[in-house]
């Protein structure tokens, strides 16, 4: 009987996998990247749809699934997909952003092959070229645990993905070009709800039942608070760890990060506003959806709850107050307190000062005084092929060198294995908020001034939570434990889009010399190849 082309493809991925993971189930998912109009704040607008959606389809799986996604870029530009939290692990080739992936050609797909290793929780994917993020391309990613493994609290009557993000009524273009010229972007025109402005989603809920949100920040620059009117929130998942489970009337989501609450519909039946406001800007920029009884008696009344504004400290104290529950399952049955981080003495220590300034006339952001400009060939494609003269390794120092701010491919090389301690060191007056690909790492401290090897002593070595994303508040530090156990070359970057499009991004190469599949995959056969790597050959498996 011959076999249907799906099926012929099917088989062909099958056998690709077959050597290293054929145990573990595939999800399959077909996405069309389209441009289309919408309308989030009334104005037209040029989106990018997946599957003719804005924002795009969830991804839903289960730990060790492999997700196989073949993307179909009908943009007239190159497009690439990554995968915000996913880890990737051994591949970074398949990470999806321009150091590691080639960009797929404007009428060509590209198929994925992911696979979400030993991981839980809730994530999200974004479009990583140019400033498409802007146009959206983005969508929720949830990884639930496998069936025998417990979770800390009873199966919800419902789980929403709730994407929340700042948005500019100008297209990505038009940003992009503004950022091209070496100019600020000015402040975002207004904020939005899985991607519809002012009450324009609704979530409907039965009484007396609880139900799970998933809140991810895709927005582009900044920290929101999200509340609902008349309504708690009971934290348990930050970034794939089970957290201490603590009530709060709201909560604070810095850009890039995703964190799940319960909130149980336990109110007289009617309307209530869900609220996301802008926090640390003195112009607030608000917008509101609808959390919806099934036997609602009547629309939201009374004004929208207010929120915090420009408070720090309250905010400082929250995010203290998130911590890991050692006793809870992750991703493995184990309890996620086996793994005793603060029991291990750091091997390096490096500390990354955000750097802005003007380079040849125009705006520029960098880390430790190098503002990071992408290369001709993806970085981990030069690796693997040994092309000399696209990066080097140890372009970007291990501490602030105080001087001037200029360009360069910048590489930082760490050994696999190591037990590294990082420094994030703010000295301006805005939030900043930083992403590790390939990682999820143990937030051990933050604090306001300076960071000195005193402030050690103040570091939370029990309980910390494990995630990829951090914040860093205005002339503070925050520290963070990573075990390198992922090789790879895995990109760092402020999640401030305009300042990561200008230059505060850096490559972290995790280097073994050993050349075996269990420290890092081969080549995908299926990579694209660009640049310089353009028609080499991949070493067979
Ligand atoms: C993608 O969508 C466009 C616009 O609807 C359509 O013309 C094109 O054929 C689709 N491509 C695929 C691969 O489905
Ligand atoms: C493009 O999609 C087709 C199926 O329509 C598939 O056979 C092919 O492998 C895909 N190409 C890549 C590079 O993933
Ligand atoms: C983007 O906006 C600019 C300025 O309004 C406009 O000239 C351009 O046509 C727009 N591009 C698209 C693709 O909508
Ligand atoms: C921690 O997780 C355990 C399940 O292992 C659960 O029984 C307990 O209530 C959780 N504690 C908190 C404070 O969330
Ligand atoms: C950590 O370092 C201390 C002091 O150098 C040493 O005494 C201790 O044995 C080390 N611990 C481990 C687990 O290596």
């Amino acid at each position: 009987m011959p076999l249907n082309p799906a099926a012929f493809f099917l088989c062909t991925v099958l056998a690709l996998f077959a050597i290293v993971r054929a145990e573990d189930p595939y999800r399959f998912f077909n996405w069309n990247v389209t441009y289309g109009d919408i309308y989030p704040l009334g104005v037209r607008q040029q989106g990018i749809l997946i599957n003719g959606q804005f924002p795009g389809p969830d991804i839903h799986s289960v730990t060790n699934d492999n997700l196989i996604i073949n993307v179909f870029n009908s943009l007239t530009e190159p497009f690439l997909i990554s995968w915000n939290g996913v880890q990737n692990r051994r591949n970074s080739f398949v990470d999806g952003v321009y150091g590691t992936t080639c960009p797929i050609p404007p009428g060509r797909n590209y198929t994925f092959m992911l696979q979400v290793k030993d991981q839980i929780g809730s994530f999200y994917y974004y479009p990583s070229l140019a400033f498409h993020k802007a146009a959206g391309g983005f969508g929720g990613i949830r990884i639930l645990s496998r069936p025998r493994i417990p979770v800390p609290f009873d199966d919800p009557a419902g789980d929403y993905t709730v994407l929340i993000g700042d948005w500019y009524k100008s297209n990505h273009t038009t940003l992009k070009a503004t950022l091209d010229r070496g100019k600020k972007l000015p402040f975002p025109d207004g904020v939005l709800i899985n991607g519809r402005g002012p009450n324009g989603v609704s979530f409907t809920v039965e009484q007396g039942k609880t139900y799970r949100l998933r809140i991810s920040n895709v927005g582009l620059q900044n920290s929101l608070n999200f509340r609902i009117q008349g309504h708690k929130m009971k934290l348990v998942e930050v970034e794939g760890t089970h957290t201490l489970q603590t009530t709060f009337s709201s909560l604070d989501v810095h850009v890039g990060q995703s964190y799940s609450v319960l909130v149980t519909a336990d109110q007289p039946g009617q309307d209530y506003y869900i609220v996301v406001s802008t926090r640390f800007t003195s112009k607030i920029l608000t917008t509101t959806g609808v959390l919806h009884y099934s036997n609602s008696a009547g629309p939201v009344s009374g004004p929208p709850p207010g929120g915090p504004t420009i408070q720090v400290d309250w905010s400082l104290n929250q995010a203290r107050s998130i911590r890991t529950n050692l006793t809870a399952s992750g991703p493995r049955p184990n309890p996620q307190g086996s793994y005793h981080y603060g029991m291990i003495n750091t091997t390096k220590t490096i500390r990354l000062d955000s750097s802005a300034g003007q380079v040849n006339g125009k705006q520029r952001y960098g880390v430790n005084s190098v503002s990071f400009v992408p290369a001709d060939t993806p970085l981990k494609l030069a690796d693997y092929f040994n092309i000399e003269g696209v990066f080097r390794v140890g372009s970007i120092s291990y501490n602030p060198t105080g001087g001037g701010l200029y360009l360069d491919t910048s590489v930082m090389g760490v050994d696999y294995r190591a037990f590294i301690e990082i420094v994030f060191e703010n000295p301006e007056d805005i939030v900043q908020s930083w992403h590790l690909n390939g990682y999820s790492f143990f937030v051990v401290g933050m604090d306001g001034g300076q960071w000195t090897s005193g402030s050690r002593n103040q570091y939370n070595l029990r309980d910390a939570i494990a995630r990829c994303t951090v914040q860093v508040y205005p002339k503070s530090w925050t520290a963070i434990f990573v075990a390198l156990d992922n090789v790879g070359m895995w990109q760092l970057r402020s999640e401030f889009w305009a300042r990561q499009y200008l230059g505060q991004q850096f490559y972290l190469r995790v280097y073994t010399s050993t050349n075996s599949i269990r420290d890092e995959y081969p080549i995908p056969k299926n990579a694209r190849l660009c640049g310089w790597a353009s028609g080499r050959h991949t070493r067979p498996l």
